[in-house]
């Protein structure tokens, strides 16, 4: 999109009508595969356009918005871009309205509201179209897949081609679950009248996927492990500084934010300094979470005191030489092998109350870079880190993460493993 100069102030009390299910089948709840990726990315697949083809996403848990490459391949009937004014644009809340100086084709309209697409992998943010197609997934009962449901018109942003450099091969876009009117989790609710919640469980293997939900309960998992109903609740807090990689002022972050308020490894607190755990109110310091980081991102003081206390507590094991990005390693056969993983005493980020506890045991905490070895999967995220900590992919698989935007809160199941299940045990098989 070309001049997205003038501004549209859509002051419109319009009723949003964005999306109605094409059926009479009401679905509860939506399903999403997400699978891992050897690069550390987690990937999901909808289906899109007409006629439908699959389309594969990075999962970006707190992105804005789905983006799609639409300059290479994009071939839809069902193509429509959002006009500028329109309550759909004030929906996605675009501020700029643009015009294409080149044939139309998708990504290329005139008279279409503007947005900025981000790959956040790589930290690169251009201007796209808002633009809308069919889209179509799987709905669930919870236990099996069931049959597939279509969005007629689902939002989305389009990016250029060069936006996908650093993404998995194969995959043309990232899918934003984050707090926005457009999101995914967002649009889902609106469609079928569902809570505006969604789950994840991430897989730690790249063969067997792991799930997202969106809408209600319950979450089954072989063998017949109901996870629904053994979660424990932490507030979900918003950051009123955009960590978008363009945002326009006042606007609030999209990403998940959690309330650490200390940390604890073997029973020693780790010596940290809190008012970094804390969202100040330039939006600097807090917790986040996020896929789009392999592992836990933590700001260096932090990350050294972390360091300092483990390898302390853990001074009678020898330590090997450190496998980049990580800086603490040691021999595999140092650590006993237990249900829950490298026998490691566990990491304990202490959440509102000194009950309410985010516990890591060694399947989240040590990462088997080779056959000998294993590092602690935390890296260090410089002396500038904006964020103090990033609670990232590798810490959250096997866990189901549950995200409530109707009461802002988060439910999480602590690892799956110590119930004998794991994120990719849902029985895929479908009863459509
Ligand atoms: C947009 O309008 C301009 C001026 O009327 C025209 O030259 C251009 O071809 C149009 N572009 C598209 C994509 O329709
Ligand atoms: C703690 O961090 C804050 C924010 O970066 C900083 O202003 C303060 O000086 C730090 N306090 C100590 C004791 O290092
Ligand atoms: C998976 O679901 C199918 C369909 O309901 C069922 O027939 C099958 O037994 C289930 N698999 C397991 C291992 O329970």
């Amino acid at each position: 999109m070309a001049a997205s100069t003038s501004f549209s102030f859509s002051i419109l009390f319009l009723l949003f009508s964005i999306s109605f299910a094409a059926t009479s089948f009401r679905p509860k709840s939506l399903l999403l595969p997400v699978t891992k990726h050897p690069s550390g990315q987690y990937i999901t697949q909808i289906r899109q356009r007409t006629p439908l083809v699959p389309v594969k996403l990075t999962v970006d848990l707190g992105g804005q918005f789905m983006w799609v490459d639409c300059d290479r391949g994009y071939v839809s009937s069902s193509y429509k871009p959002v006009r500028c004014r329109s309550a759909q644009c004030s929906l996605s809340k675009s501020t700029s309205c643009g015009d294409c100086f080149s044939p139309p084709r998708p990504g290329c309209n005139n008279n279409t509201c503007g947005h900025f697409p981000g790959n956040t992998i790589i930290q690169l943010s251009t201007s796209g179209e808002v633009t809308s197609d069919v889209l179509s997934v799987s709905s669930t009962n919870g236990f099996n897949p069931t049959r597939a449901v279509s969005i007629p018109n689902f939002l989305f942003v389009c990016g250029p081609t060069f936006l996908l450099e650093g993404l998995a091969g194969g995959v043309s876009g990232m899918a934003g679950f984050g707090r926005t009117g457009i999101s995914l989790p967002s649009q889902f609710s609106a469609a079928f009248s569902f809570n505006r919640k969604f789950a994840v469980c991430l897989s730690g293997s790249t063969r067997s996927p792991g799930v997202i939900f969106s809408g209600n309960g319950p979450y089954h998992f072989l063998q017949n492990v109901d996870v629904t109903k053994s979660l424990t609740y932490t507030p979900l807090f918003i950051n009123p500084v955009s960590t978008a990689g363009v945002s326009t002022s006042g606007e609030k972050s999209s990403e998940y934010f959690i309330g650490v308020k200390s940390i604890v490894f073997n029973s020693k607190t780790v010596p940290i300094n809190t008012t970094l755990l804390k969202i100040d109110s330039n939006g600097n310091g807090g917790t986040k979470i996020s896929t789009v980081h392999p592992y836990t991102v933590l700001e260096s003081s932090i990350y050294n005191a972390l360091v300092k206390t483990i390898t302390r507590e853990l001074r009678n094991i020898p330590r090997v030489a450190a496998v980049a990005p990580f800086g603490v390693c040691y021999k595999s056969k140092s650590f006993g092998s237990t249900r829950l993983g490298p026998g490691m005493p566990s990491i304990d980020l202490i959440l509102q109350n000194k009950k309410v506890i985010w516990r890591i045991f060694g399947a989240n905490s040590m990462v088997q870079v080779n056959e000998e070895v294993l590092c602690l999967g935390f890296v260090d995220g410089g002396v500038e880190a904006r964020t103090a900590i990033v609670i990232g992919a590798y810490q959250m698989e096997d866990n189901l993460l549950e995200f409530d935007l109707a009461t802002s809160r988060l439910g999480f199941s602590s690892t799956l493993l110590g119930r004998m299940t794991t994120c990719a045990n849902f029985n895929f098989t479908s009863t459509a």
